[in-house]
C-alpha cells in the first residue's frame, strides 16, 4: 500500500489555522479520502494530559522543560498515531508539529536551533511533513481573536499571555521556516472569510491533494 500523506499547519495563535484544518478535512472527506486529524500537543492520551500542564499559567516550565514536555508528547503522537496512519496510506492532518517548537522554542523561547532540531529528529523518528501551511495573519489581529475565543481561560491561556514581541518573535521565525525549505513549507495569507483562506489552501496543496 502506498504511504500516506502528511500535512501540518502552523502559525501564531489565533490565526484560524484550525478551521481550515477542519474544512480540508470536510473537503477530502467529500472525496472519499479517508483523513486522519490531530494536534500537537495532544492527539494522544498522554498528550492530551500534556498538553493541559504546557497551557497552565500556573506553572512555569524553563524553556527546556517546555521542550522536553512537548517532544515527549510528539514522540508518543508519531510512535502511536502518526506513523502507523501514513503506513496504512491515510491522510493525516496535524494542527501544529514540530515547526512550532522550531518557531516557539527556538525563536521566541532563543533555545538554540540545533538542539530543538535534534529533539525534533529524535521524537518524529523520520516522519517529516509532506506539506507544512503556515498561515499568515496580523499579529495583533490574530492575538486579539487568540485572547477573546470561548475555549481560551484562566488555565489554559499561558502562551496567550505572552506579551506582543513574543508572538512577533514567533512570526518571524516562521517566516524564515519558509524561506529555509520553500519546497515543504508554505506561507497562506489568512486575512479574509474562511472560505477565502480555504481556496488558498487548496492552492498551497496543489500537487500533494488527491
Ligand atoms: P494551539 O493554541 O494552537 O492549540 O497550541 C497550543 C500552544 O502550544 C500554542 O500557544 C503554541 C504552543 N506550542 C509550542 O510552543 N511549541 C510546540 O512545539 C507546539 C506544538 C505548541
Amino acid at each position: 500500500m502506498a504511504r500516506g500523506r502528511f500535512i501540518t499547519f502552523e502559525g501564531i495563535e489565533g490565526c484560524g489555522k484550525t478551521t481550515q484544518l477542519l474544512l480540508l478535512a470536510s473537503h477530502l472527506r467529500h472525496r472519499g479520502v479517508t483523513v486522519v486529524t490531530t494536534r500537537e500537543p495532544g492527539g494522544t492520551p498522554l498528550g492530551e494530559r500534556v498538553r493541559n500542564v504546557l497551557l497552565d499559567p500556573q506553572l512555569s516550565p524553563r524553556p527546556l522543560v517546555e521542550l522536553f514536555l512537548l517532544e515527549a508528547a510528539r514522540a508518543q503522537l508519531v510512535a502511536d498515531v502518526i506513523a502507523p496512519a501514513l503506513e496504512s496510506g491515510k491522510f493525516v492532518l496535524s494542527d501544529r508539529f514540530a515547526d512550532s517548537s522550531l518557531a516557539y522554542q527556538g525563536g521566541a523561547r532563543r533555545l538554540p536551533r540545533a538542539t530543538v532540531q535534534g529533539l525534533n529528529e529524535l521524537a518524529c523518528a523520520g516522519v517529516v511533513p509532506d506539506r507544512t501551511l503556515i498561515f499568515d495573519l496580523d499579529v495583533e489581529l490574530a492575538l486579539g481573536r487568540a485572547r477573546e475565543r470561548p475555549s481560551t481561560s484562566a488555565d489554559n491561556r499561558r502562551f496567550e499571555d505572552e506579551v506582543l514581541a513574543f508572538h512577533r518573535a514567533v512570526a518571524e521565525s516562521y517566516r524564515g521556516l519558509a524561506l529555509a525549505e520553500p519546497a515543504r513549507v508554505a506561507i497562506v495569507d489568512a486575512h479574509g472569510t474562511p472560505e477565502e483562506v480555504h481556496e488558498r489552501t487548496l492552492a498551497a496543496l496543489a500537487g500533494v491533494l488527491p
